[in-house]
């Protein structure tokens, strides 16, 4: 299974890269291909709402920057992992442009192979993460049909991500099958 992980934390030490981490370390246990994509660190744009995706560009987006580089994994992914932490009650402003920019490649349908998704997430407070869920239940499992296979949120604003979070995350990645 190939599994693409978009991960929408700037900090590269923070709690959802740390489960981003573990998430791997069951993946590659399991013998799993996958790619992370630290979208803080790239140059993605928002939506343009142009429409060229859907008309002249036939799936291919007008603007020219990092989302070139997350179409092609699109394509070759089985699973979909949205990563992120929560600011102001939904996922990070980096990650939903990355989304917006789905509008070429996932609208109206998705990539044969995309089949399954799971979410990370990492908020300061506990029960954040209705903005979250809506945007992943609307749009990922219910909009494009992906079969849900876990979400998984730790809360807390220093303590990092306990032992047995990680664990569980580890354990996620090296149980999943196709
Ligand atoms: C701009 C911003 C907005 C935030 N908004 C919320 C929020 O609405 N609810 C919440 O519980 N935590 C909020 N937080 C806290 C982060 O979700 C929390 O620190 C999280 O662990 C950060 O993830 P990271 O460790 O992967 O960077 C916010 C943090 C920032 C920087």
């Amino acid at each position: 299974m190939h599994v693409l992980i978009l991960n929408g934390s700037p900090r590269i030490n923070g709690n959802t890269r740390k489960m981003v981490a573990a998430f791997c370390e069951g993946l590659e246990a399991a013998g799993h291909a996958y790619d992370v994509i630290d979208v803080c660190r790239m140059n993605i744009h928002g939506c343009l709402a142009c429409e060229f995706c859907h008309g002249k560009g036939n799936g291919r987006c007008a603007q020219k920057d990092d989302m070139e580089q997350i179409y092609p994994l699109l394509e070759e992914a089985d699973m979909l992992v949205i990563a992120s932490p929560i600011y102001y009650h939904g996922l990070s402003g980096q990650m939903k442009c990355t989304i917006d920019r789905f509008y070429a490649a996932l609208y109206p349908k998705k990539p044969g192979k995309l089949s399954k998704a799971a979410m990370i997430l990492s908020s300061g407070d506990p029960e954040m993460y209705d903005g979250a869920m809506f945007s992943y239940q609307g749009d990922f499992v219910g909009y494009l049909g992906l079969e849900d296979r876990g979400v998984f949120t730790v809360h807390g604003y220093d303590p990092g991500v306990p032992d047995e979070k990680l664990e569980e995350i580890r354990a996620f990645g090296a149980g999943l099958h196709a």
